[in-house]
């Protein structure tokens, strides 16, 4: 596969999350987060499964590092558990908990990968939780608290941070619809969640940039498909794309927010928006990262309640999560934002991916031709993007190896790495030899002198 458009020093990267693989959830001083305490609660998880021990990354970070070296991956983004550095989500901070991602990062910059922490993939402290979680306004101060920690801590070797990740999929699953943590049912009352993510989002940037950092944010994007052409049907579908499209690119990238009557919301979100929050909230980025898994097509409501309704998109082929694999949707979403924004900052796709059935054949090997076939094809609708003109200056695979997926606990496999999780034996898939190929060939064709040297 070629890929012409490609700049130099693209970062060629995976992701994680500390949930999803970390594990020693009581060790070294942590404090809960709302997902101990969610996946605790029986009948909220897959199996019943937890992320107390997970991928026991906590312990074996040095082995991790080391297949990343191996993929020849220029770049990591993982996450930083906000419970280990403060226990409690505000006050004191613990060391012990500091000391492991000083570690981590040390460790990716003598291999030579470029650590890329996002301060926020899900897992809020639980004493915050208490206090209302990101329904309080306080929880945006908290956390930019907290931000200004880290930057303290690590900004001298992190120049690019990730404040949110997914802050719509967060709100939904975890505050309207209960089956993510804290697990709440507010339904549309979750709005003002979107709001103070935002706004923690904003005081966040703030603390980032007065040390000099590099500032984004991951959003969860998919380009909306009406199902028909009919008035209802293209209405559902823009009131669906307000909500999950622009209700967090519109306020970073132009500083107001979508048009949510639809939903029964005014620009007040519930009337958490104060003055002067979407001037903080739409300060400059240095770059928008992307969360890419596929498109959604939507249909006019049968009855009433919300004013969309999801519509089954045919003649793809699917994940094992059932996810339709529609690669050109990540062509059209690039070049849609370029052009509904015009002051787009560069773009890095910082997680794009798929599970499959993978399993550990006779002979040890894991093949996994689906996963390669995703990447690639979806690669190539990233280069067929910049030769259209968008900036994209990284591309991370979610995931770097199979973890805790959330409420599917440890059944759905998204991992480079296949990870036994009885055992914690790591096996690198075929798509990990692939991805390690692509990265060799495309930096010798585009960083020839780096290589070399
Ligand atoms: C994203 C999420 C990741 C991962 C992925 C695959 O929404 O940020 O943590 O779980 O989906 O489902």
């Amino acid at each position: 596969m070629a890929l012409d458009h490609f700049p130099a020093n693209f970062i060629w990267g995976a992701s994680t999350a500390s949930y999803q693989i970390e594990g020693a959830t009581k060790e070294d001083g942590r404090g809960p987060s709302v997902w101990d305490t969610f996946t605790a609660r029986p009948g909220t998880v897959r199996d019943g499964h937890t992320g107390d021990v997970a991928c026991d990354h906590y312990h074996r970070y040095e082995e991790d590092i080391e297949l990343m070296a191996e993929a020849g991956l220029t770049g990591y983004r993982f996450s930083i558990a906000w419970p280990r550095i403060q226990p409690t989500g505000t006050g004191e901070v613990n060391l012990r908990g500091v000391d492991f991602y000083d570690r981590l990062v040390d460790g990716l910059l003598a291999r030579g990968i470029e650590p890329v922490p996002t301060l926020f993939h899900w897992d809020l402290p639980q004493g915050l939780e208490d206090g209302g979680g990101w329904l309080n306004r306080d929880t945006a101060h908290r956390f930019a608290e907290y931000a200004a920690v880290m930057a303290g801590r690590l900004g001298d070797r992190v120049q690019k941070w990730i404040t949110l990740n997914e802050p719509f999929v967060h709100m939904v699953w975890g505050y309207g619809l209960g089956t993510h943590a804290p697990g709440r049912t507010l339904l549309l009352d979750c709005l003002p969640v979107a709001h103070h993510q935002l706004l923690g989002h904003g005081l966040a940037l703030r603390e980032l940039r007065a040390r000099g950092l590099q500032v984004m944010i991951a959003n969860n994007c998919t380009p909306v498909w009406p199902a028909s052409d009919a008035p209802a049907d293209r209405a559902a579908a823009r009131a669906y794309d307000n909500l999950h499209n622009r209700l967090f690119n519109d306020p970073i990238l132009t500083g107001t927010y979508p048009d949510l009557s639809a939903f029964g919301a005014d620009a007040t979100l519930g009337g958490s928006v104060r003055d002067r929050d979407l001037e903080l909230i739409s300060a400059p980025l240095s770059a928008l990262g992307i969360n890419y898994y596929n498109p959604t097509r939507i249909q006019a409501p049968a009855s009433e309640g919300l004013p969309f309704e999801e519509a089954p998109i045919e003649g793809y082929r699917r994940t094992a999560f059932d996810w339709p694999v529609v690669p050109d949707g990540l062509r059209e979403l690039l070049v849609g934002l370029r052009e509904r924004y015009p002051a787009l900052p560069p773009v890095y796709i910082t997680e794009n991916g798929c599970s499959a059935e993978d399993v550990v054949n006779a002979d040890g090997t894991v093949l996994d031709p689906d996963r390669i076939d995703y990447l690639d094809s979806h690669l190539q609708a990233v280069d067929a993007a910049v030769a259209q003109g968008v900036d994209v200056r990284g591309y991370f695979v979610w995931t770097l190896m199979d973890n805790f997926e959330w409420a599917e606990g440890f059944q759905q496999r998204f991992g480079l790495v296949h990870v036994d999780h009885d055992t914690q034996v790591r096996i690198p898939k075929a798509s990990f030899a692939w991805y390690r190929d692509l990265i060799r060939a495309q930096r010798g064709r585009v960083e020839p002198d780096r290589l070399d040297g």
